[in-house]
C-alpha cells in the first residue's frame, strides 16, 4: 500500500467515524424532541386540569360537570398515559447518555439533581402506569394535585440541574 492508498484509507474512516458521530447526536437530539413533547402533552394535561378544569363545578351543575369531565377524559385516557410512558422510556435514554462517570470526588450536582429528578419521574411514570393499565394505585389520592406539583417540580429540577 502507497503513502497516498494510506492517507486515502485514513481519511475514509475519519469520515466515517464523523458520520457515526453525526447519527449519534442526531438520535440523542430526536429522542430529546420525543421526550419534550411526551412532558408537554403529560404536563400540559395537569396544568390544563389543576389550573382550568377544576374550576368548571363554579359554573356548571354537579350532572353537566360530569358529563363534560367525561367527555374530555375520554380523549385524555387514550394519549396521557401512553405520553407518560414515552417520556420515562425517553428520560431513560437520555439520563444514560448524560449521566457520565462517577468520580473520586463523588456524584457532581448535576449528577444529584438528575436523579433526583429521574427518581420523582420514573415514579410518577410507574406509579400512572400501575394505575391506568393494572388498576394498581400504590399511593391513594384523587385529585391530580400531587402528579401536577412533581411536574413542576421535575421541570424546575431539569433547569437546575445545568446551573
Ligand atoms: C414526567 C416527568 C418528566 C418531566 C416533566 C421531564 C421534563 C424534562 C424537560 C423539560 C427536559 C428538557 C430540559 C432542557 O433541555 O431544557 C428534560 C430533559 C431531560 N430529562 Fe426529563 N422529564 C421527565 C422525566 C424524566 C425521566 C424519568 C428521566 C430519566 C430517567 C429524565 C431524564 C432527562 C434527561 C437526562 C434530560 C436532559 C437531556 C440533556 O442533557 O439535554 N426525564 N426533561
Amino acid at each position: 500500500m502507497n503513502t497516498l492508498d494510506t492517507m486515502t484509507c485514513a481519511s475514509s474512516v475519519i469520515s466515517i467515524a464523523y458520520f457515526g458521530i453525526k447519527v449519534i447526536l442526531m438520535i440523542f437530539t430526536i429522542i430529546k424532541i420525543i421526550h419534550l413533547f411526551s412532558v408537554f402533552i403529560y404536563g400540559g394535561f395537569l396544568i390544563t386540569d389543576n389550573l382550568f378544569l377544576n374550576k368548571m363545578p363554579r359554573n356548571l351543575d354537579e350532572e353537566e360537570h360530569t358529563k363534560a369531565r367525561e367527555s374530555f377524559m375520554m380523549f385524555v385516557r387514550k394519549v396521557v398515559p401512553p405520553s407518560l410512558v414515552v417520556a420515562v422510556l425517553s428520560g431513560l435514554y437520555l439520563i444514560f447518555q448524560v449521566f457520565g462517570p462517577i468520580t473520586d470526588d463523588g456524584l457532581s450536582t448535576f449528577q444529584i439533581i438528575l436523579s433526583i429528578k429521574a427518581f420523582l419521574g420514573i415514579w410518577l411514570g410507574l406509579r400512572g402506569f400501575l394505575q391506568v393499565y393494572f388498576g394498581i394505585q400504590p399511593f391513594v389520592f384523587k385529585s391530580h394535585i400531587l402528579p401536577f406539583a412533581l411536574v413542576v417540580t421535575i421541570i424546575l429540577l431539569t433547569q437546575l440541574m445545568y446551573v
